[in-house]
């Protein structure tokens, strides 16, 4: 183990925080041609979590990179959320990862190379849990520190859960708490109990495999997970590829520890607001809406849980299922309906 490193020293923001604003994605994304290709299942027409193509009829390929700078002080617990992050996009398309490059950028001259070695080796054991061999990778010497992973799972081509399954009629499932953001911010402050952060931490490194084998046993097929965007983002996307409106009860959504009172005390990182920009034209608020509900729902969450859409009939038993698994906060936190007057509806 190396020598005392603070990794969170070095950066403003960290973890899916640190994402470009999706208004400012979108508008770039617009400008790149889409390649056209039958075996293409999915691809970033449907803002999905990774891109799917066909290698044959029982066979494809999903694929997906996220990476980032730290979101907390040591670098092996970074390297472990880093892994389980980049590795999530496969799960919440119902895949199963299989291989992993490392992508690293790391400021050689900064920090001491053990940091590195941490960093790699937090990676390398969360990718072993998750069954992901990690065959290569690709360093820059940079500053901050970013770290992540670029996987590939396999599917099969008919299995693929996607943004454009969710149906009205449908329960929306979310497995993990809401309030990474907001404990790390305030965490930066000094405000953050070391209980609610080693929750948060535990959390984030928690793989959505287990949430995943639900999903799949009760064939599910709409779903994504709770990263940059925050709750009310990636259910809009979920909302526009799938045609539906989306209701979301802000008081049903379990948080991490003291978040809600945390908001009082300004702890409202700045991704929270551009998360709110992005989704606010596409959203109708109830007019007594809490405001600290309201931004827990554009906190921008780094490896968060699984959302995702299910049959009325079918809840019980799949709440059943989470819990078991040990993702006891597993909950309904709303329901999918035709569409009507705004894709997302904030009560
Ligand atoms: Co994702
Ligand atoms: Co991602
Ligand atoms: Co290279």
């Amino acid at each position: 183990m190396s020598k005392k490193v603070d990794l969170l020293q070095m950066v403003e923001y960290g973890g899916c925080s640190a994402k470009i604003s999706p208004n400012q994605l979108e508008e770039i994304l617009k400008y790149l041609p889409l390649p056209k290709d039958p075996n293409i299942l999915v691809d970033i027409d449907t803002h999905d979590d990774a891109g799917v193509y066909k290698v044959n009829n029982d066979l494809a390929l999903v694929l997906t990179t996220d990476f980032f700078p730290p979101v907390c002080s040591d670098p092996y617990e970074f390297g472990q959320i880093a892994a389980a992050n980049s590795i999530s996009d496969v799960y919440a398309m119902g895949g199963d990862p299989v291989l992993a490059l490392n992508i690293m950028m790391f400021p050689a001259a900064k920090l001491p190379m053990e940091a590195y070695a941490d960093i790699l080796k937090g990676g390398f054991d969360k990718a072993t849990e998750a069954g992901v061999r990690i065959i290569g990778g690709h360093t820059i010497d940079d500053f901050p520190p970013k770290y992540g992973l670029a996987v590939v799972g396999y599917i099969h081509p008919e299995k693929v859960i996607t943004n454009a399954g969710a149906r009205p009629g449908d329960s929306l499932i979310l497995t993990k708490p809401i309030g990474t953001g907001i404990i790390l911010a305030g965490h930066r402050l000094g405000m953050v109990s070391d209980d609610d952060l080693t929750e948060a931490k535990r959390l984030m490194k928690l793989l959505n495999k287990t949430g995943a084998e639900v999903m799949k046993k009760f064939n599910i097929r709409g779903a994504t997970d709770i990263t940059g965007f925050g709750l009310a983002g990636h259910a809009l996307k979920m909302a526009k590829a799938s045609r539906v409106s989306i209701r979301i009860t802000m008081k049903e959504v379990p948080l991490i520890g003291n978040s809600y009172n945390l908001i009082d005390d300004g702890c409202i990182p700045g991704a929270s607001f551009r998360n709110l920009e992005y989704v606010e034209k596409d959203t109708d608020f109830a007019s007594d809406l809490d405001y600290n509900l309201k931004m827990i729902a554009f906190d921008a969450q780094t490896s968060g849980g699984l959302l995702f859409s299910a049959p009325d009939e079918k809840v019980n038993e799949i709440l059943e299922d989470l819990h078991t698994a040990g993702l006891q906060n597993s909950k309904v936190i709303g329901n999918v309906s035709e569409y009507k007057d705004k894709f997302i509806h904030l009560f």
